[in-house]
């Protein structure tokens, strides 16, 4: 049987770094990846439960592949990721036609699950034990390491890629599902890190995210002494090859000084800095259980400013949060208005099962007036990142070229030049006309006009 594997990711960076690293396995394992789920003969779905549109856009895939299922019986579905540790069963229930249902720490499993599938000894789950009913030195090992040997080829850009530092997440804000999904969180030793970034830089990689739930709370004591963050970009600066770090997500309780400082001295570490608030109202934060305060937040971005000058900074926002009146949107409105984020993502709050706020509050906030305030939200960040855009026009940035933009690649331009697109250490997209060879290299770029989220330059 041939075996055409296609992978469908929603959700958050530590799922395209997933897909990514399943795809490496599989591929080892004699696969080949399509480019859609109807040449594929293996079709998985790495998914997302961190608000129920994620899900449902699941669930209805799922349902459109019930046909080809019906007409091809021998096709595997398979479910992995975040829904499948939170649905589990249920998923098969919704979805008899799944073949396969694994959570996030048993991904080094598939290969081996796919095979026993394949030899017809039906549907295959493993997921990890629930947080509350195992305990939690189980439940850390349950979310196994996985972290195979990958390669350019399955690397969407060559010249970038992604390294976890870190698992699963021990903060437990009311509304999240990410610590019950993800588990404990762990951080990987310095050592590993270390070598990963380095086997990347030897094959070409100029750009490395380091993923975190909470990155800057990486901790590593596994040699004795505590090596945290601000020491572990110490030691990527040294990588040879290497040109940029980032990090992301960052908690605004643990901005150390020793941090920025480290972001400030090292040429390599990309001024860009992600700090969800969340919220302006205290009363929201408190209810959220974020462990800071609005002034709190803000004294926090003034000492970026004052550390980093240069520092673009970018946020999350829940907009209609369990009791959240009028007037504690207008301290979030105020808050944007105030911290001038390059930009912010903003969300409809959606409850999650056996989250602290699904279980203490009403979702109460009724859906029109949670669309009204996402909009009217992104509307004043949108008019804050474009007035923050204009002054780099004319001026000159440095960019990572990643390749062909989207609308080059839907154009399917054979000829040259294209469109190409590069992100700037502080992470703005910038779009300008130059040929494909271009992809992978650092290149100074004169900006001749910006919109909301794009700066067109020319090489
Ligand atoms: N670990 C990161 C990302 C968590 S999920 C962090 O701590 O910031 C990404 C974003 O989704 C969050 O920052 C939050 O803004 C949003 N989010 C999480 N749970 C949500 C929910 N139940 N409803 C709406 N948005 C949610
Ligand atoms: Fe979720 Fe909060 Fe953890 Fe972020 S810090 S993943 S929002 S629980
Ligand atoms: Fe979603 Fe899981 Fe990431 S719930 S946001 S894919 S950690």
């Amino acid at each position: 049987m041939s075996k055409r594997l296609y992978i469908e990711t929603v959700g958050c960076q530590m799922n395209v770094l997933d897909s990514e690293l399943v795809a490496a396995e599989l591929l080892d394992a004699g696969y080949e990846l399509v480019g859609s789920a109807r040449e594929a003969d293996t079709v998985l779905f790495n998914t997302c439960s961190v608000r129920q549109h994620a899900e449902d856009k699941i669930y209805s895939a799922l349902g459109r592949l019930k046909h080809v299922k019906d007409r091809h019986p021998q096709n595997i579905i398979g479910v992995i990721g975040c829904m499948a540790q939170k649905d589990q069963q249920m998923i098969f229930r919704r979805a008899p036609h799944v073949d396969l249902v694994v959570g996030p720490g048993q991904l080094g499993r598939i290969a081996a699950l796919l095979e026993r599938v394949a030899a017809g000894d039906g549907p295959q789950m493993e997921v990890s034990p629930d947080r509350n009913s195992a305990d939690r030195a189980a439940v850390e090992r349950s979310f196994a390491r996985f972290e195979p040997l990958r390669t350019a080829k399955v690397r969407p850009v060559p010249h970038q890629a992604m390294v976890r530092i870190m698992f699963g997440c021990d903060k437990f804000c009311a509304y999240c599902i990410v610590p019950s999904v993800r588990g404990p969180e762990q951080s990987r030793p310095a050592e590993q890190i270390e070598t990963e970034v380095r086997r990347l830089a030897e094959q070409g990689c100029l750009e490395v995210t380091l993923l975190g739930q909470t990155v800057n709370s990486y901790r590593d004591r596994s040699s004795g002494r505590t090596i945290r963050l601000a020491d572990l970009l110490y030691r990527l600066q040294e990588v040879e090859g290497l040109r940029r770090v980032k990090f992301v997500t960052n908690h605004p309780r643990q901005m150390t000084t020793e941090l920025l400082e480290a972001v400030r001295d090292l040429p390599k570490v990309s001024p860009y800095l992600h700090v969800p608030a969340q919220s302006g109202s205290n009363r929201v934060l408190r209810r959220m259980k974020r462990g800071y305060t609005a002034e709190a937040y803000r004294k926090m971005l003034a000492h970026i400013r004052q550390t980093v000058p240069q520092a673009a900074i970018t946020s999350d926002f829940i907009v209609g949060f369990c009791g959240e009146t009028e007037d504690d949107f207008r301290q979030t409105v105020d808050l944007v208005c105030g911290a001038r984020f390059k930009n912010s993502f903003i969300f409809k709050y959606s409850p999650r099962p056996k989250t602290r706020a699904a279980e203490l509050y009403d979702d109460d906030v009724p859906h029109d007036v949670k669309r009204r305030r996402n909009n009217e939200l992104l509307a004043i960040q949108n008019a804050i990142s474009l007035e923050d855009n204009q002054p780099l026009v004319g001026r000159t940035v440095e960019i990572l070229v990643e390749g062909p933009s989207k609308a080059a690649r839907r154009r399917g331009a054979a000829g040259e030049p294209t469109q190409l697109v590069g992100r700037t250490t502080c992470d703005r997209i910038v779009v300008f006309d130059g040929p494909k060879h271009l992809t992978g290299k650092i290149l100074q770029v004169m900006i001749e006009k910006v919109d909301v989220f794009t700066l067109f330059g020319c090489p």
